[in-house]
């Protein structure tokens, strides 16, 4: 009879166990000290060894030469739990055993010693399945357990574990296992079995549990099945619906020359050969985040599951971009892998995703834009990025005020260095203890004085448009040793900036504290004196323009916010 590979080789002993070395090494103690807790929870994601440790914690407890970290195997308590036959060790099943009844019968049997091992062991799977009459029970036991009862609960949420049991336990987490310890592994079964698999189809069974070991070794079962005793790479690629480090590295390619066409054709090519387009929307997303988290974390990051090879690979690609771009082409495909899930026209969707990763990697701010900038054609490559190991350039305050084209659809784009300098603002200074304030008026709500005024006046004297900005939607109430700004979020930055500080002090001619208060709602800017040309006929003229449309049709539902001249501001 032919048993699944997950089966054959579930670990019998700790020594066989991969991963989990902290659970491994906290038990072994335990049964070493013989300090047996009566109740176990084994928490963490499925198939990552649960019921296998608990199978192994029952051997350890009840084999003859026991209690022991290392298990005889070969006992009738060892052999049976292995079998899962053993009259002492009682698994239940919470998915489809969770009422009450079953939990009074499980009271009841507790109550009797075991029949003939050492411990009574109860090993509920699924455990957050029980119901809560059900755990009522169980506490009762746990309250005042026999000394011969074990239970161990397996989940995959702790989180509804009632706290009346979980605090009556000992936890354990159970983690997803890393990339090289699953990869090895199945390595190895492969050698027992006899059966030849290339390297990268290793790779590609062994990244399809993404941490799971019975789901990477499921994903082997299938491939056996499939390909027989030799596994070749493109075969278990087309089976498991992966695609070659080769393919992606062509996307990325094609984006630094931002070739439309080859993505084109590279779409062609991948119909005619039937893939799954899905899949390889999938696997761009994954692709394009191992790119990120590279270019932000390093190659060498654990947060990253990919081969030695691969990881050369993805690094070398990584420094192709800057961290922007990465983020923006990101979000693009995991837009477009959300498209194709419900596409009738997935060859369509795919063809217009891509084409729109290569505007992307054209797009410059509308800001420069604006400034003349010209857009770099196709062929010319984007600037080189940053090097990763210089300090991070100064991000402009989130508060871009009324900044032209501040939508969200435009918020990974790259932020031209405004003419004003952006600094970030240090935090607010802590506030001394005094009487309670007298509650914030409601922005736009009167409480504004000639304060705001002033400000306003000298802040575009200056060309501090953007705190001049922030002011226009903020309420300014003298509070005689205070100035407070009632202001939104969005503004909050600009308002508790430095700067705006100095000309607080400069326009007071003493030190005066700037407080922000945040309010939900936005005051509507009064109207102040006209600058510049007329705000419609501005408005106006930025929607015409060309660029700005390209833009838009870019990230159809976007918006433009709000205009500011910056010719005029710089
Ligand atoms: N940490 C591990 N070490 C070795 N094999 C494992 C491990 N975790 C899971 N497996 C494999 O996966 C199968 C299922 O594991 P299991 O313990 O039932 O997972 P869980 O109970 O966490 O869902 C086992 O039979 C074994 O082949
Ligand atoms: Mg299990
Ligand atoms: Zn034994």
């Amino acid at each position: 009879m032919y048993q699944v590979i997950a089966r054959k080789y579930r670990p019998r002993s700790f020594a066989e166990l991969i991963g989990q070395e902290h659970v491994k090494t906290t038990i072994e103690n335990a049964i070493s000290q013989r300090r047996i807790a009566h109740g176990y929870i084994f928490s963490g994601q499925r198939g990552t060894g649960k019921t296998t440790v608990a199978r192994i914690l029952a051997r350890c407890l009840n084999c003859e030469q026991g209690p022991t970290i290392t298990p005889c195997g070969v006992c009738a308590s060892c052999s049976e739990i292995s079998g899962g036959g053993s009259i002492d060790v009682i698994e239940i099943d919470a998915a489809s055993n969770r009422g009450i009844n079953e939990m009074r019968e499980l009271r009841e049997s507790v109550r009797f010693r075991p029949a003939r091992d050492r411990y009574k062991i109860f090993i509920i799977d699924e455990a957050h399945q029980i119901t809560n009459e059900a755990f009522n029970a169980l506490l009762k036991t746990l309250e005042e357990p026999p000394e011969w009862v074990v239970f161990v609960m397996c989940t995959t949420e702790s989180h509804k574990i009632p706290n009346t049991i979980a605090s009556r336990c000992q936890q354990f987490s159970f983690r997803s296992v890393d990339y090289d310890i699953v990869y090895e592994r199945a390595r190895w079964i492969c050698e027992q079995e006899g059966i030849e698999a290339e390297p990268e189809a290793l790779a590609v069974i062994t990244l399809a549990g993404e941490g799971s070991v019975r789901d990477s070794l499921s994903a082997l079962d299938q491939a056996i099945a499939c390909c027989g005793q030799k596994l070749e790479a493109a075969e278990v690629r087309m089976l498991l619906g992966r695609f070659s480090m080769q393919t992606l590295e062509r996307v990325a390619d094609a984006l630094v020359d931002l070739d439309a066409r080859r993505m084109l054709e590279l779409i062609q090519e991948m119909e005619r050969g039937g893939q799954n387009l899905q899949h390889f929307a999938r696997e761009l997303c994954r692709f394009f985040r191992n790119l990120l988290v590279t270019r932000v974390a390093g190659a060498d990051s654990r947060l990253i599951a990919a081969s030695a090879n691969e990881r050369q690979r993805l690094d070398t690609l990584a420094a192709k971009f800057s961290e922007e771009d990465l983020t923006r082409y990101l979000h693009l495909v995991l837009n477009l892998f959300q498209d194709l899930q419900t596409s009738l026209q997935p060859r369509m969707h795919l063809e217009l995703g891509l084409v729109r990763l290569v505007h992307a990697g054209r797009l410059q701010s509308i800001e420069e834009i604006l400034r003349g900038g010209a857009l770099p054609s196709a062929g010319t490559p984007p600037p080189p990025p940053a090097p990763r190991s210089t300090p991070p350039v100064p991000q402009p305050p989130p508060s871009r005020p009324s900044g032209a084209g501040a939508s969200a659809a435009f918020a990974p784009a790259p932020v031209a260095a405004g003419p004003v300098s952006a600094k970030v603002a240090p935090p607010p200074l802590p506030q001394p203890p005094a009487a309670p304030a007298p509650p914030a008026p409601k922005p736009g709500s009167g409480g504004s004085s000639e304060w705001r005024e002033r400000l306003l006046d000298t802040l575009n004297e200056k060309g501090m448009t953007f705190i001049a900005d922030a002011i226009e939607h903020s309420d300014v109430i003298d509070r005689g040793n205070e100035l407070e700004l009632v202001t939104t979020k969005i503004f909050a930055m600009a308002a508790r900036s430095g700067d705006l500080q100095k000309v607080v002090d400069a326009l007071a001619g003493r030190a005066m504290k700037v407080k922000v208060t945040i309010s939900e709602t936005a005051p509507v800017a009064a109207p102040s004196k006209p600058r510049g040309p007329e705000p419609d006929e501005m408005t106006k003229m930025v929607l015409d323009n060309p660029e700005v449309q390209r833009y838009r049709e870019l990230f159809p539902g976007s918006e433009v916010r709000g205009v500011r001249n910056l010719k005029e501001s710089s």
